[in-house]
């Protein structure tokens, strides 16, 4: 399946049907793991972990026997540097079959962060269950779902724009980068809140996160949500042909208020 195609179908799961992951799929999550590569060069660590010997919850899952969670140094671009290698493996366990919802809030993070072994530095901003989506969501899912407005997503023009934050983006002006910024509008985001902004300006894409939350000790969880939307756009205009690649440099475009510059990508032609 193509990865447009495995963006349009992806969604969190949260009801498991309770089988323990195939050897061959555990073999193959690690296998992903170790790939999960960002364009940041922020190593970012995973471990599969057991519910039941490492005494893991969460209030919102039913039904997963293992957990996929990883931990990365405080150092700099780290919140975004794990969005993306996160997402990069939760796309690839769907290519298997496999589902998975990021969880930042609902897990017992105490016992997450003894398993992970954190040292001085480290921090595991999420977690997510691994496992086989069950055919009916529980009742708390589909309410969770509708409380979350899950299914929807904001507008191109809430979201993408033109050589500065005055002028939506036209289709016209996306030109062949259509696919991959709705690549990125139909990503996932704590709280289903969307904060990614996209000013397109010729051969450099600018990507801004509109900040609506505090820093926690963990970071700015909406800097995660910037990265997996990073993600998405990066392996779809991969696939898409179009070369090549991110740095960080602040434009110094005019920004309206509580918005933060995060990245760019940079055409080569
Ligand atoms: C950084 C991040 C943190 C999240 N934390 C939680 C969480 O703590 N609990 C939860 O139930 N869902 C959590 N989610 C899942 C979002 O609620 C979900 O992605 C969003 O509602 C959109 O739904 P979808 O992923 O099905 O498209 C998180 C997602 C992201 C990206």
């Amino acid at each position: 399946m193509s990865i447009k195609e495995l963006i349009k179908r992806r969604r969190s799961v949260r009801t498991f049907d309770e089988k323990p992951l195939s050897e061959t799929d555990r073999n193959k999550l690690m296998g992903y793991a170790l790939n999960a590569d960002n364009p940041f060069g922020v190593p970012v660590e995973f471990r599969l972990l057991d519910v039941k010997a490492s005494g893991l919850s969460s209030p919102v899952i039913v039904g997963a026997r293992e957990y996929l969670a990883a931990k990365v140094m405080k150092t700099e671009n780290f919140e975004v540097a794990f969005g993306y290698s996160f997402e990069k493996i939760c796309l690839d366990a769907l290519s298997i079959g496999v589902g998975t919802v990021m969880l930042a809030a609902s897990l017992s993070r105490s016992a997450f962060e003894k398993a992970m072994e954190l040292s001085d530095g480290e921090v595991m901003p999420l977690a997510s269950p691994v496992g086989y989506p069950s055919d009916k969501m529980s009742i708390r899912e589909t309410l969770m779902r509708k409380a979350l407005r899950a299914d929807k997503r904001k507008s191109s023009d809430e979201l993408f724009f033109f050589k500065n934050f005055e002028n939506s983006l036209t289709e016209n002006e996306a030109g062949d980068y259509v696919e991959a910024l709705e690549a990125v509008r139909l990503a996932p985001s704590a709280g289903n809140g969307q904060p990614w902004r996209i000013v397109v300006d010729g051969d450099k894409i600018h990507f801004y996160e509109a900040k609506s939350m505090k820093d926690s000790p963990l970071g700015d969880i909406q800097k995660l949500d910037v990265g997996i939307a990073i993600a998405h756009f990066d392996l779809v205009r991969k696939e898409n042909g179009i070369d090549g690649k991110f740095t960080v440099s602040n434009p110094g475009i005019v920004v309206p208020n509580n918005i933060c510059y995060i990245a760019t990508f940079d055409r080569v032609k």
